[in-house]
């Protein structure tokens, strides 16, 4: 088997003002290139600390994170930067599009921002909107599409560099159930096309049942040995593992 893309160990996080309050404790995780793994838990749980840490919005209290092989906390900000836009996209709960731009733009945005000449990348992008059934949106600005158009300009831009890794926060938190299920087959969609890592935390156990291999999350704390995987992986069984673990 490969490297993993990406490895955590014994994170842990708490807040300056309150260091005896960890919100995450001594979680490790690894993600394998190709492989889709999904971390179910409750509101509070510390799932989107756990993706700040991973992403490295945020530094961990302890533990390191190494990504594509490399420690992400060790370097100084600006080579920190630079791994982070090789490695990683990220897809919010919210969207997070730019009202004023239209779809196309948001899309291309973060090529932009890292200095990268999108007429450099047409076929790549062309391939992404094709991939996310976005074409006919390119014109449009992101108020009057639905919930779920709106999670599919999302993606696309988390792909606009080909990132290796897809972090993902509660991704179909705002979608209808139907547009939320769409979104998670769209995801497996973009691993199979690019054989990308996907990590996608959530609350929702149909959602985590896309993943190769669910982790579960309970008061910051992660016992791989609660994990499921394998061929009886499905929403009944995510199911029953919470209420085994009373969650
Ligand atoms: N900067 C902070 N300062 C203090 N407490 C924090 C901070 N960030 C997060 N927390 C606390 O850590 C806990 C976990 O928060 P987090 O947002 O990671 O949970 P979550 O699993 O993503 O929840 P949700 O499903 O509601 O999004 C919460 O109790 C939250 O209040
Ligand atoms: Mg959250």
């Amino acid at each position: 088997m490969d490297a993993p893309i990406l490895t955590a160990t014994s994170l842990s996080w708490a807040p300056q003002d309150s260091p005896e309050r960890l919100v995450l404790a001594e979680v490790s995780l690894s993600l394998e290139p190709g492989e889709f793994v999904t971390v179910m838990g409750p509101s509070g749980s510390g799932k989107t600390t756990l993706l700040h840490l991973l992403g490295g919005l945020e530094e961990p209290t302890q533990g390191t994170v190494l990504l594509g092989g490399e420690d992400l906390f060790a370097k100084g900000t600006r080579r920190r930067t630079l791994l982070r836009r090789r490695f990683l996209g990220y897809v919010f709960q919210f969207f997070q599009l730019l009202p004023d731009l239209t779809v196309r733009e948001n899309i291309v945005l973060p090529l932009l921002i890292a200095g990268k000449d999108p007429g450099l990348y047409l076929q790549e992008i062309k391939e992404v909107v094709d991939v996310l059934d976005l074409a006919h949106l390119l014109d449009r600005q992101p108020h009057g599409l639905s919930g779920g158009e709106m999670q599919r300009v999302g993606i696309a831009r988390a792909l606009a560099q080909r990132p290796p890794v897809l972090l993902c926060d509660e991704p179909t938190g705002n979608l209808s159930t139907k547009a939320g299920e769409e979104t998670m087959q769209f995801f497996s969609r973009v691993r199979d096309r690019y054989g990308l890592s996907i990590l996608l935390v959530t609350h929702n156990p149909r959602d985590a049942a896309f993943g190769d291999r669910v982790l579960f999350l309970r008061d910051g704390r992660l016992d791989p040995s609660h994990s499921l995987t394998g061929p009886g992986l499905n929403a009944a069984a995510v199911f029953s593992r919470l209420e085994e673990l009373s969650i």
